[in-house]
C-alpha cells in the first residue's frame, strides 16, 4: 500500500517539478524580450538626442525618458521593471538586498572571465511572504556613447548639468567593458 502511494506521488510530483523549471525558463525568456525592448527604446532616443544636441541634450533622455520607459513597461506587463547599479547616478535606482547580491555576483563572474554582455541571473525569491520571479541582466559599458556621461573625462558643460541634477553622482570613472549596472525585473507569480 505504502509503495503504491509512493509511486503515485512520484508520478504526480516529477512532471510538476519539470513544469516549474519550464515555467522559470519561460519567464526568463519573456524578461529577456522586455529588456531588449527597453534597451532598444532607450538607445534609439539616446542616439537621436546625441545627434541633435550632443550629451547635454541627451542627459534629458536619460533623466526623463529612462524612468518613463521603465514605468510604461512596468504598467504594460504588470511587473516591476527598472535599472540599478552598485555605483549609482540616481539614488532612486538603488538596489535592494537581493539586487545588490546579484550585482556583486556579476562582478565576481566578470573577474572570473565571463563576458558581461550575456550575463543574467534569475530565480524564485520569497518576498513579503510571497513567491516572486526575479530576473537581472548585466548592462556592459560601451565606449560610445556611455563614456561621454559615465567615463573619467566628462566635458565640463556635461559635468555641470550632472552635478546639478545628481549631486550624489557615483556613476563616473567607468571604462569600456565595465559592468555599468543591470536591468532588474520582478514578476508576480
Ligand atoms: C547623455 C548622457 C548619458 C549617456 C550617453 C549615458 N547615460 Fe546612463 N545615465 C545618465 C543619466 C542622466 C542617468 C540617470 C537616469 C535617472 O535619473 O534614472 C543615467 C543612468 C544610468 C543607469 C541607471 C543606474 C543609475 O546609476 O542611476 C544605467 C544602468 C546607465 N545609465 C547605463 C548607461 C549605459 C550602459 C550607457 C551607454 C549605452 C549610458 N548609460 C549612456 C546619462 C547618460
Amino acid at each position: 500500500m505504502k509503495r503504491v502511494l509512493l509511486l503515485t506521488a512520484m508520478f504526480y510530483c516529477v512532471p510538476a517539478a519539470l513544469a516549474d523549471a519550464g515555467d522559470l525558463d519561460q519567464r526568463a525568456a519573456e524578461s529577456r524580450a522586455v529588456v531588449k525592448e527597453f534597451m532598444g527604446a532607450l538607445k534609439g532616443q539616446l542616439k537621436a538626442a546625441l545627434k541633435e544636441g550632443g550629451p547635454v541634450k541627451a542627459i534629458e533622455v536619460c533623466n526623463v525618458s529612462a524612468p518613463a520607459i521603465a514605468m510604461a513597461q512596468s504598467k504594460k506587463h504588470g511587473w516591476k521593471i527598472g535599472r540599478t547599479s552598485l555605483k549609482l547616478r540616481n539614488p532612486a535606482n538603488a538596489p535592494d538586498a537581493w539586487e545588490r547580491s546579484v550585482l556583486e555576483e556579476f562582478e565576481a563572474r566578470k573577474a572570473a572571465g565571463e563576458d558581461p554582455k550575456l550575463m543574467e541571473h534569475y530565480e524564485l525569491v520569497s518576498q513579503d511572504g510571497r513567491q516572486v520571479f526575479r530576473y537581472m541582466k548585466a548592462i556592459p559599458t560601451a565606449e560610445k556613447p556611455c563614456l561621454a556621461c559615465h567615463g573619467a573625462k566628462i566635458r565640463p558643460e556635461v559635468a555641470k548639468i550632472l552635478d546639478r541634477l545628481y549631486p550624489q553622482d557615483q556613476a563616473r570613472g567607468f571604462r569600456a567593458g565595465d559592468i555599468r549596472g543591470a536591468f532588474t525585473i520582478t514578476q508576480p507569480m
